[in-house]
């Protein structure tokens, strides 16, 4: 298993280098990432290159037996680029142009950048072809930022719309440009419209795929030259878990795996559900397991710091990717470094270079991860409910929320969290996939909804399967305009509801907020306080779980579940500020899908599954600060400490532990 840091030689002087690769290699550690900052370090003025100082660097890594991923250094320019090719700098709304100086600050649709980007990486993957302990690269930094409004971008989105509409009038028509008048009379009228409170939303959404797709060009550049020069080694990216600018899927695509940063240590102590939502939408990326590039190793900050994971948790984190499909562990970073705008984002090792607390914690969890390597060979997770996780719908509820606060990641929290209570793994799937794999498919927010994909649902559910929707289900067609149907249109048969109309119940902590009484039934049997939306959902077939007590909501429902063929479709039409309501709900939906998690977690334990090859390992996590009793499969060996299990198992504060059940 690959297990390491992110290394900066460059940032230490040369006599350190040798006791860096020594306390590395004392930890277990076998990889470093570097270099994806060096460009100017590496090309110090235009096509003049030195990489002495990286081979250097690279040999006494290799003489500890540590291997190493390049990154291609494009993710900071030199201030030679800037000073020669000012156009190269990213344009800012108010027609200004960044100043040089912090990083991620160039314009991706440039074509002296783009060449610039293609130099470097060539020089370097010809240089490091073939030596011995480069097996791989990463490339860029973290792709996303920044967003560029320079001429050369607006007419690469025209000439990027021209190539996906073909004739003006399919554009002026699917963007229904008749309102206002603003139908175009030629290609160059178009303008940037990134302003959703102003400009057409089909435009807007326009505007994100095509800014999506200009990142994933430059890499593709990279990618081109980097498997044409180095055919033996693997190419991956440092992605950013729920980070949503970018069209992950197809940044994912031609890349061998993906990797992503992971930073949940803020704020008083919390269960990190984000990072384990995080990791299985970076599994379903290729639908493979994953490495994380940069792992939390301290606390992190730019000009203030925040919390210092406490003893056990840097391990514990580490373990709760281990969980969830991660085969690769590097910590960001080795050492603490002593200058630039990172000095109080700490690494492994303090700004004194000492091997203590955090270092020796990682050095453990190298141990731990080495010993159950061979256990973990071939296994992934494979989860009985999958999530759709969709892009477009991302964006165009980012541009129209429809009711205040609907964030699709907030929406996501309330079922993921309660599908993790339960115990039960989750696949993040994009909603053209094949759903049959699962017992059930959850899609909250599932905004956008093209007419083959509401079939495809309805289909599914009809079949067997068991399907969520929620408040703005299929509302918008795939450009963005508004369905002519009553929602949820080609779902209301599926769901059995129809929703004739909704509003906005405003911001639940604001003086204009307001909240219905939701008085549920059967599994749902409670009250609860529905938030922030309604809809006037009444049912047609489906059964009412829960309904509003207001006199005018009562012909509605709050929650259903409607028999569908073989299959079951749930509606849920508010917000509920309960997690209980979310707890009894995803336990009856399990119910009906016929999926009992392997075991039934305490509060604040995380189980998770990994399997394959014959085997079936129980990961168990404790995210408090307390021990905790768990009940497990009895006679089986947990495998970090070689003990055999009994009718319990109790995990230390943040401890972790990986039963082997088969
Ligand atoms: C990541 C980035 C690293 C480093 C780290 C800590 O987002 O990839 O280069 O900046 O954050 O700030
Ligand atoms: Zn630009």
């Amino acid at each position: 298993m690959h297990i390491g840091v992110d290394y900066y030689p460059e940032h230490w002087p040369r006599e350190r280098w040798e006791t860096d690769a020594r306390m590395m290699a004392e930890a277990g550690f076998n990889i470093v990432r570097l270099a994806e900052f060096a460009w100017v370090l590496l090309e110090p003025s235009e096509g003049q290159f030195d990489f002495d100082w990286l081979d250097d660097a690279l040999a006494v890594l290799a003489r500890h037996g540590i291997e190493a991923i390049l990154g291609t250094p494009t993710a900071a320019m030199p201030g030679w680029v800037a000073r020669k090719y000012p156009e190269t700098l990213a344009m800012q709304k108010d027609g200004t142009r960044i100043t040089w100086g912090a990083r991620k600050n160039n314009c991706f649709s440039s074509g002296t950048f783009r060449l610039l980007s293609e130099r470097i990486t060539r020089a370097m993957a010809e240089h490091y072809r073939d030596t011995p302990n480069v097996i791989g690269w990463q490339t860029d930094n973290e792709f996303g930022h920044p967003v560029c409004y320079c001429d050369s971008c607006r007419a690469e989105f025209q000439a990027w719309l021209r190539r996906k509409y073909g004739t003006l009038e399919a554009l002026n028509a699917t963007w229904g440009t008749h309102f206002w008048g603003h139908v175009f009379g030629t290609w160059d009228e178009i303008t940037i419209p990134d302003d959703p409170n102003r400009h057409n939303p089909s435009a807007c959404l326009d505007w994100q795929r095509f800014y999506s797709w200009l990142n994933v060009r430059f890499q593709d550049d990279q990618i081109r030259i980097l498997r044409a020069a180095c055919p033996n080694h693997f190419i991956t990216h440092n992605f950013m878990g729920l980070f949503h600018e970018l069209d992950y899927y197809e940044l994912a695509k031609d890349l061998d795996f993906v990797s992503w940063d992971n930073y949940p240590v803020w704020g008083k102590p919390a269960i990190p559900y984000n990072a384990a939502a995080a990791a299985d939408v970076m599994r379903g990326l290729k639908k493979r397991n994953f490495w994380i590039m940069e792992q939390t190793a301290g606390p992190g900050g730019a000009t203030e710091y925040g919390r210092n994971p406490r003893p056990g948790e840097i391990r514990k984190i580490a373990f709760q990717q281990v969980a969830h499909g991660a085969d690769g562990m590097i910590w960001f970073r080795w050492r603490t470094c002593t200058t630039g705008r990172e000095q109080y984002w700490h690494g492994l090792l303090g700004h004194d270079g000492k091997g203590l607390r955090r270092y020796q914690e990682a050095a453990q969890t190298a141990s731990d991860l080495h010993k159950i390597a061979a256990a973990l060979q071939g296994t992934t997770v494979r989860a009985p409910v999958a999530i759709i996780y969709d892009y477009d719908s991302i964006w165009a509820l980012r541009i129209q929320p429809g009711y205040a606060g609907n964030r699709f990641h907030a929406d996501l929290e309330r079922y993921y969290q309660a599908l993790l209570r339960a115990g039960v793994n989750v696949d993040m799937i994009r909603p053209i996939d094949d759903l049959s794999a699962y017992r059930a498919v959850l899609a909250p927010d599932l905004y956008i909804l093209p007419d083959g994909m509401a079939r495809a649902l309805s289909n599914y559910v009809q079949g067997g399967g068991v399907l969520l929707a929620d408040s703005r289900t299929g509302v918008k067609t795939e450009t963005n305009l508004c369905h002519e149907r009553t929602l949820p249109g080609l779902l209301s048969d599926a769901l059995g509801v129809t929703i004739e109309e909704y509003e906005s119940l405003g911001d639940p902590t604001g003086p204009q907020g307001f909240s219905y009484r939701i008085i549920g039934r059967e599994a749902l049997t409670g009250e609860f306080t529905g938030i922030r939306t309604a809809e006037w959902a009444r049912a047609t077939t489906a059964q009412p779980l829960a309904t509003y007590e207001e006199w005018h909501m009562r012909p509605y429902v709050a929650a259903s579940r409607n028999q569908f063929g073989e299959g079951y479709g749930y509606f849920v039409g508010t917000v509920a500020q309960e997690e209980r309501f979310y707890d009894l709900l995803i336990a009856d939906l399990l119910r009906h899908a016929g999926v009992t998690a392997p075991l039934a977690p305490p509060p604040g334990v995380e189980v998770s599954v990994r399997e394959g090859d014959g085997k079936t390992l129980l990961f168990l996590l404790n995210h408090t600060d307390t021990a905790q009793r768990v009940r497990v499969p009895r006679g089986k060996v947990e495998l970090l400490s070689g003990e055999t299990t009994g009718d319990t198992w109790t995990l230390d504060r943040y401890g972790v532990a990986v039963i082997r059940w088969v």
